[in-house]
């Protein structure tokens, strides 16, 4: 049942609520739109039990999951974006000391090898990913610095102390690159410093080693599974899988999550067009190539009948989702929502609807512009 109290909860946790956003793991990378850790929490609490399964098909930084695995309950995440399987997966997983003993380890080689170029300006076992403009985006030291951090990272044999490892020089990349800002993709002169990428990484590490063992003192045992996939086709999930889903789609013409990590996934390997081709709702989508919002209702359809598909029969969709505009026409996310539910069973049930003029604690800014609402959606699956 969705509860009064639900309602209540949320609403004085969601963005003008007092309660801290960034606890534990939840500060280990920026992520654009993610949402408040109370909304989860909420709705875990009210709407399963311990042991039960969660599912977050736009998982993002992985807000939800590590809010299942505080509350005992598994869960499962997809997202298109490899950045963000990979901080999933860093803010989920536990860690010994033993393995933050390492990273001090790390740090000397990292430390010993930045100080070896330096003196010697040749560039040893490492290497340095090649991209289009690369040099406009990255001073040469930094160039360097960031070579020696990912190889001695990938000399690591532990994948959970690799991905924590990652996600902490992903999260630095953006400022020590030219790159004005997350947001903004001006490139400026920031005169990096030798050494200070170096330092911007053991900051980094520093703080989040404190916080991953905080994290695993407190978190369950419970499975917590990432999948980088498109949601549009989940056929890694079963159907009648999940007990719960809560979540937070793109809003349409709002955001480019390729974008925004697209330095991060050349360094880390990735291929940026398969990504950005595949993402839904994007302003490249809708502002540049011009798609009508036609194409994002039948995109986010999809999502929805494979969200049917792995929920249980009765359980509940919790769906928090942003007004968008597009060609200058205002664009009600609830109303497109409460058209494609039903012809994918999903049964409307409530929604809380919020100006973000005024709450504009959750997100970017530039979202809070003009009369747009986000909608906390509330659905049951009546397949
Ligand atoms: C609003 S964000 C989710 C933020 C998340 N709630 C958090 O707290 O971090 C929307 C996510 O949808 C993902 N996405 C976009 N198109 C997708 C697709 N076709 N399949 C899977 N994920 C997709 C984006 O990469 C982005 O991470």
């Amino acid at each position: 049942m969705v509860t009064n109290s639900l309602v209540s909860e949320l609403e004085f946790e969601k963005p003008n609520g007092n309660g801290s956003t960034t606890y534990l793991t939840h500060n280990f990378h920026t992520y654009p739109a993610k949402f408040i850790p109370q909304i989860p929490r909420g709705t875990i609490l009210q709407l399963t039990k311990e042991g039960d399964t969660i599912l977050d098909p736009f998982c993002g930084c992985g807000t939800t999951l590590a809010e299942a695995k505080l509350l005992n309950r598994n869960a499962i995440g997809v997202d298109l974006n490899p950045i963000a399987v990979l901080v999933s997966k860093a803010k989920t997983n536990k860690l010994e000391k033993g393995d933050i003993d390492l990273t001090k380890v790390l740090l000397q080689n990292i430390k010993s090898s930045i100080a070896n170029y330096y003196d010697t300006k040749t560039q040893n076992g490492y290497k340095i990913p090649d991209f289009n403009n690369r040099d406009h985006w990255f001073q040469q030291n930094v160039l360097h610095e960031l070579g020696i951090i990912k190889a001695n990272i990938m000399k690591i044999p532990k994948q959970k102390l690799r991905d924590f490892l990652f996600t902490a020089m992903s999260s630095i990349i953006v400022i020590v690159s030219n790159q004005e800002s997350d947001t903004r993709f001006a490139a400026i002169d920031k005169q990096i410093k030798p050494f200070r990428t170096f330092f911007e990484f053991k900051k980094k590490l520093d703080d989040m080693s404190l916080r991953v063992i905080n994290f695993s003192e407190k978190a369950s045992d419970s499975s917590i599974k990432v999948f980088e996939g498109d949601t549009r086709n989940m056929t890694f999930l079963e159907d009648n899988s999940v007990d719960h889903i809560v979540t937070s789609p793109p809003y349409a013409n709002t955001y480019d999550y390729y974008l925004y990590h697209k330095f991060r996934m050349y360094w880390l390997d990735h291929n940026v067009r398969s990504v950005q081709d595949n993402e839904i709702g994007s302003r490249d989508k809708h502002s540049s190539k011009k798609k009508d919002i036609d194409a994002f209702e039948r995109e986010l359809s999809l999502c929805l009948k494979e969200m049917g598909r792995v929920l249980k029969p009765n359980k509940y969709a919790v769906i928090v989702i942003g007004d968008s505009v597009i060609r200058g026409q205002l664009i009600s996310a609830s109303d497109l929502m409460k058209k494609i539910a039903p012809e994918n069973n999903f049964q409307f049930v409530r929604e809380i609807s919020y100006n973000l003029k005024k709450n504009s604690r959750m997100f970017n800014p530039k979202f809070t512009n003009g009369d747009k609402l986000e909608h906390i959606m509330f659905f049951k699956n009546v397949k």
